[in-house]
């Protein structure tokens, strides 16, 4: 009799222990995003009808004021119509065309399978964690997601003229007026001074080029893709990063050395982007002639030597004031705002970090709202003589004994 109480005993022990462990493992394999269940209950998937029966303001005014709707596998496949109409596609993921069921445009974005858990879930985080809690006419709205083992993807609004590297390269960004070019550099200066300076907590983005700025239907730009983008309190003075982060071209000099790490590493890879706005080109071509083949040099040679107008001359006549401007005051006008874009550019892409001006003073002087200051040249140490190459190159040519040799300084 005894004996059989003790084993109960035990038997009913282990029994407790298992599910325990069993309520601790579930917890686990939710992931990030729903580890308690307060967490779950605020991020509940929201039904269909839910969405039809709103009106599109009341809809529109929630998900303003509230954090991003949950989804689930089944909604976004149904909203994209089985994945029908593909937008783009980016290192870590692909973008659908979609809509809610009201009929709202939306751009749905699905990381790719595979691309490893860790991996996946930062990026995951990452946007979720920034766009999600910020609302800025200049920066893309998150409407929701889907985080499930079998799907992992974030829904946005949808954007009409797609991304800005698009649109500076085909047709209609090569037609566009100083005036609007200048409008959607002032726009895209205004969002970044939001995540810098004006919301809660500061966020740095980590990869500002033009790739990652949406333009809507009224060419009003968004800054996009916040994969890369972290969360930093305001009074951390520097900002630790395990990896190298950003783009060839538009990643500041001090994130391949992967410290000194601040939000002006974002300020430089706008300047970048500016001068790409500037170009109406890639800064990098390839296929360009040797002297034009880097824009940011050849846009500082011009500016130095006067000549910025050759820069203004290759965009149209219009200055986008509707043409009510004589074509004279037009020129004028279109020198003056081309000046000021080079001018700011060249300030943000300085090499010294604390050589670039914050994002606040960006916007003041792409308004025209406060004066530029002459930049000192930020190519200095890529143009400087090579001196040290010289004398070793005359060096070896002296000894003609030896082969020659030289070496050059890129
Ligand atoms: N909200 C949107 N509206 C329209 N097109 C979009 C939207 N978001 C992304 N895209 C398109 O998808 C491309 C890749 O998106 P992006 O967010 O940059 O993904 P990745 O992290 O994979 O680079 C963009 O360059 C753009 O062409
Ligand atoms: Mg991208």
């Amino acid at each position: 009799m005894r004996g059989t109480v003790i084993l109960a005993a035990i038997v009913a022990f282990l029994a407790a222990v298992f599910l325990f462990a069993c309520t601790r493992r579930r917890g686990a394999c939710a992931g990030a995003v729903m580890r308690s269940t307060s967490a779950s209950r605020s991020y509940a998937v929201v039904s269909d009808s839910q969405i039809r029966h709103a009106t599109v303001e009341r809809f529109l005014w929630e998900i303003w004021n509230e954090k991003p709707f949950r989804f689930t596998p089944r909604q976004v496949a149904r909203f994209t119509r089985n994945y029908s109409t593909r937008l783009g596609a980016g290192g870590f993921a692909t973008v659908f065309r979609g809509a809610l069921p009201n009929g709202l445009a939306v751009a749905v974005k699905v990381f790719h399978a595979g691309l490893g858990a860790r991996a996946e879930q930062e990026q995951f985080m990452a946007e979720v964690g920034t766009i999600g809690r910020t609302h800025h006419i200049n920066l893309v709205r998150l409407f929701g997601f889907c985080f499930d083992d079998a799907l992992r993807a974030l829904v946005y609004e949808y954007m009409e003229h797609g991304a800005l590297d698009a649109y500076l390269l085909g047709g209609r960004g090569q037609d566009a007026g100083v005036a609007a070019l200048r409008g959607i550099a002032v726009g895209v200066a205004r969002g970044m001074r939001y995540l810098h300076d004006e919301c809660q907590q500061k966020i740095v983005h980590y990869d500002i080029k033009p790739g990652n700025v949406l333009l809507d239907g009224e060419l009003t730009p968004k800054v996009a893709d916040f994969g890369l983008a972290r969360l930093v309190n305001r009074a951390d003075t520097h900002v630790s990063v395990s990896c190298v982060r950003g783009t060839p071209g538009f990643a500041a000099p001090e994130m391949w050395m992967m410290s000194g790490i601040t939000e002006k590493c974002d300020v430089y890879s706008f300047g970048m982007l500016l001068l790409e706005i500037v170009g109406r080109r890639r800064n990098f071509d390839e296929a360009a002639p040797e002297s034009q083949q880097w824009f940011p040099k050849l846009a500082w040679a011009k500016y130095e030597a006067g000549e910025i107008m050759e820069l203004a001359a290759a965009w149209s006549g219009s200055n986008g004031s509707g043409g009510s401007a004589s074509a004279a005051g037009d020129e004028v006008q279109s020198k003056e705002m081309v000046e000021r874009m080079c001018k700011v550019a060249f300030w943000c892409v300085q090499q010294p970090p604390e050589a670039r001006p914050p994002m606040g003073a960006v916007v003041k002087m792409l308004e025209g709202e406060m004066e530029i200051a002459p930049p000192a040249n930020p190519f200095q140490h890529l143009m400087a003589p090579p001196v040290v190459a010289a004398q070793w190159t005359r060096m070896t040519r002296s000894a003609s004994s030896v082969p020659e040799i030289s070496i050059e300084i890129a």
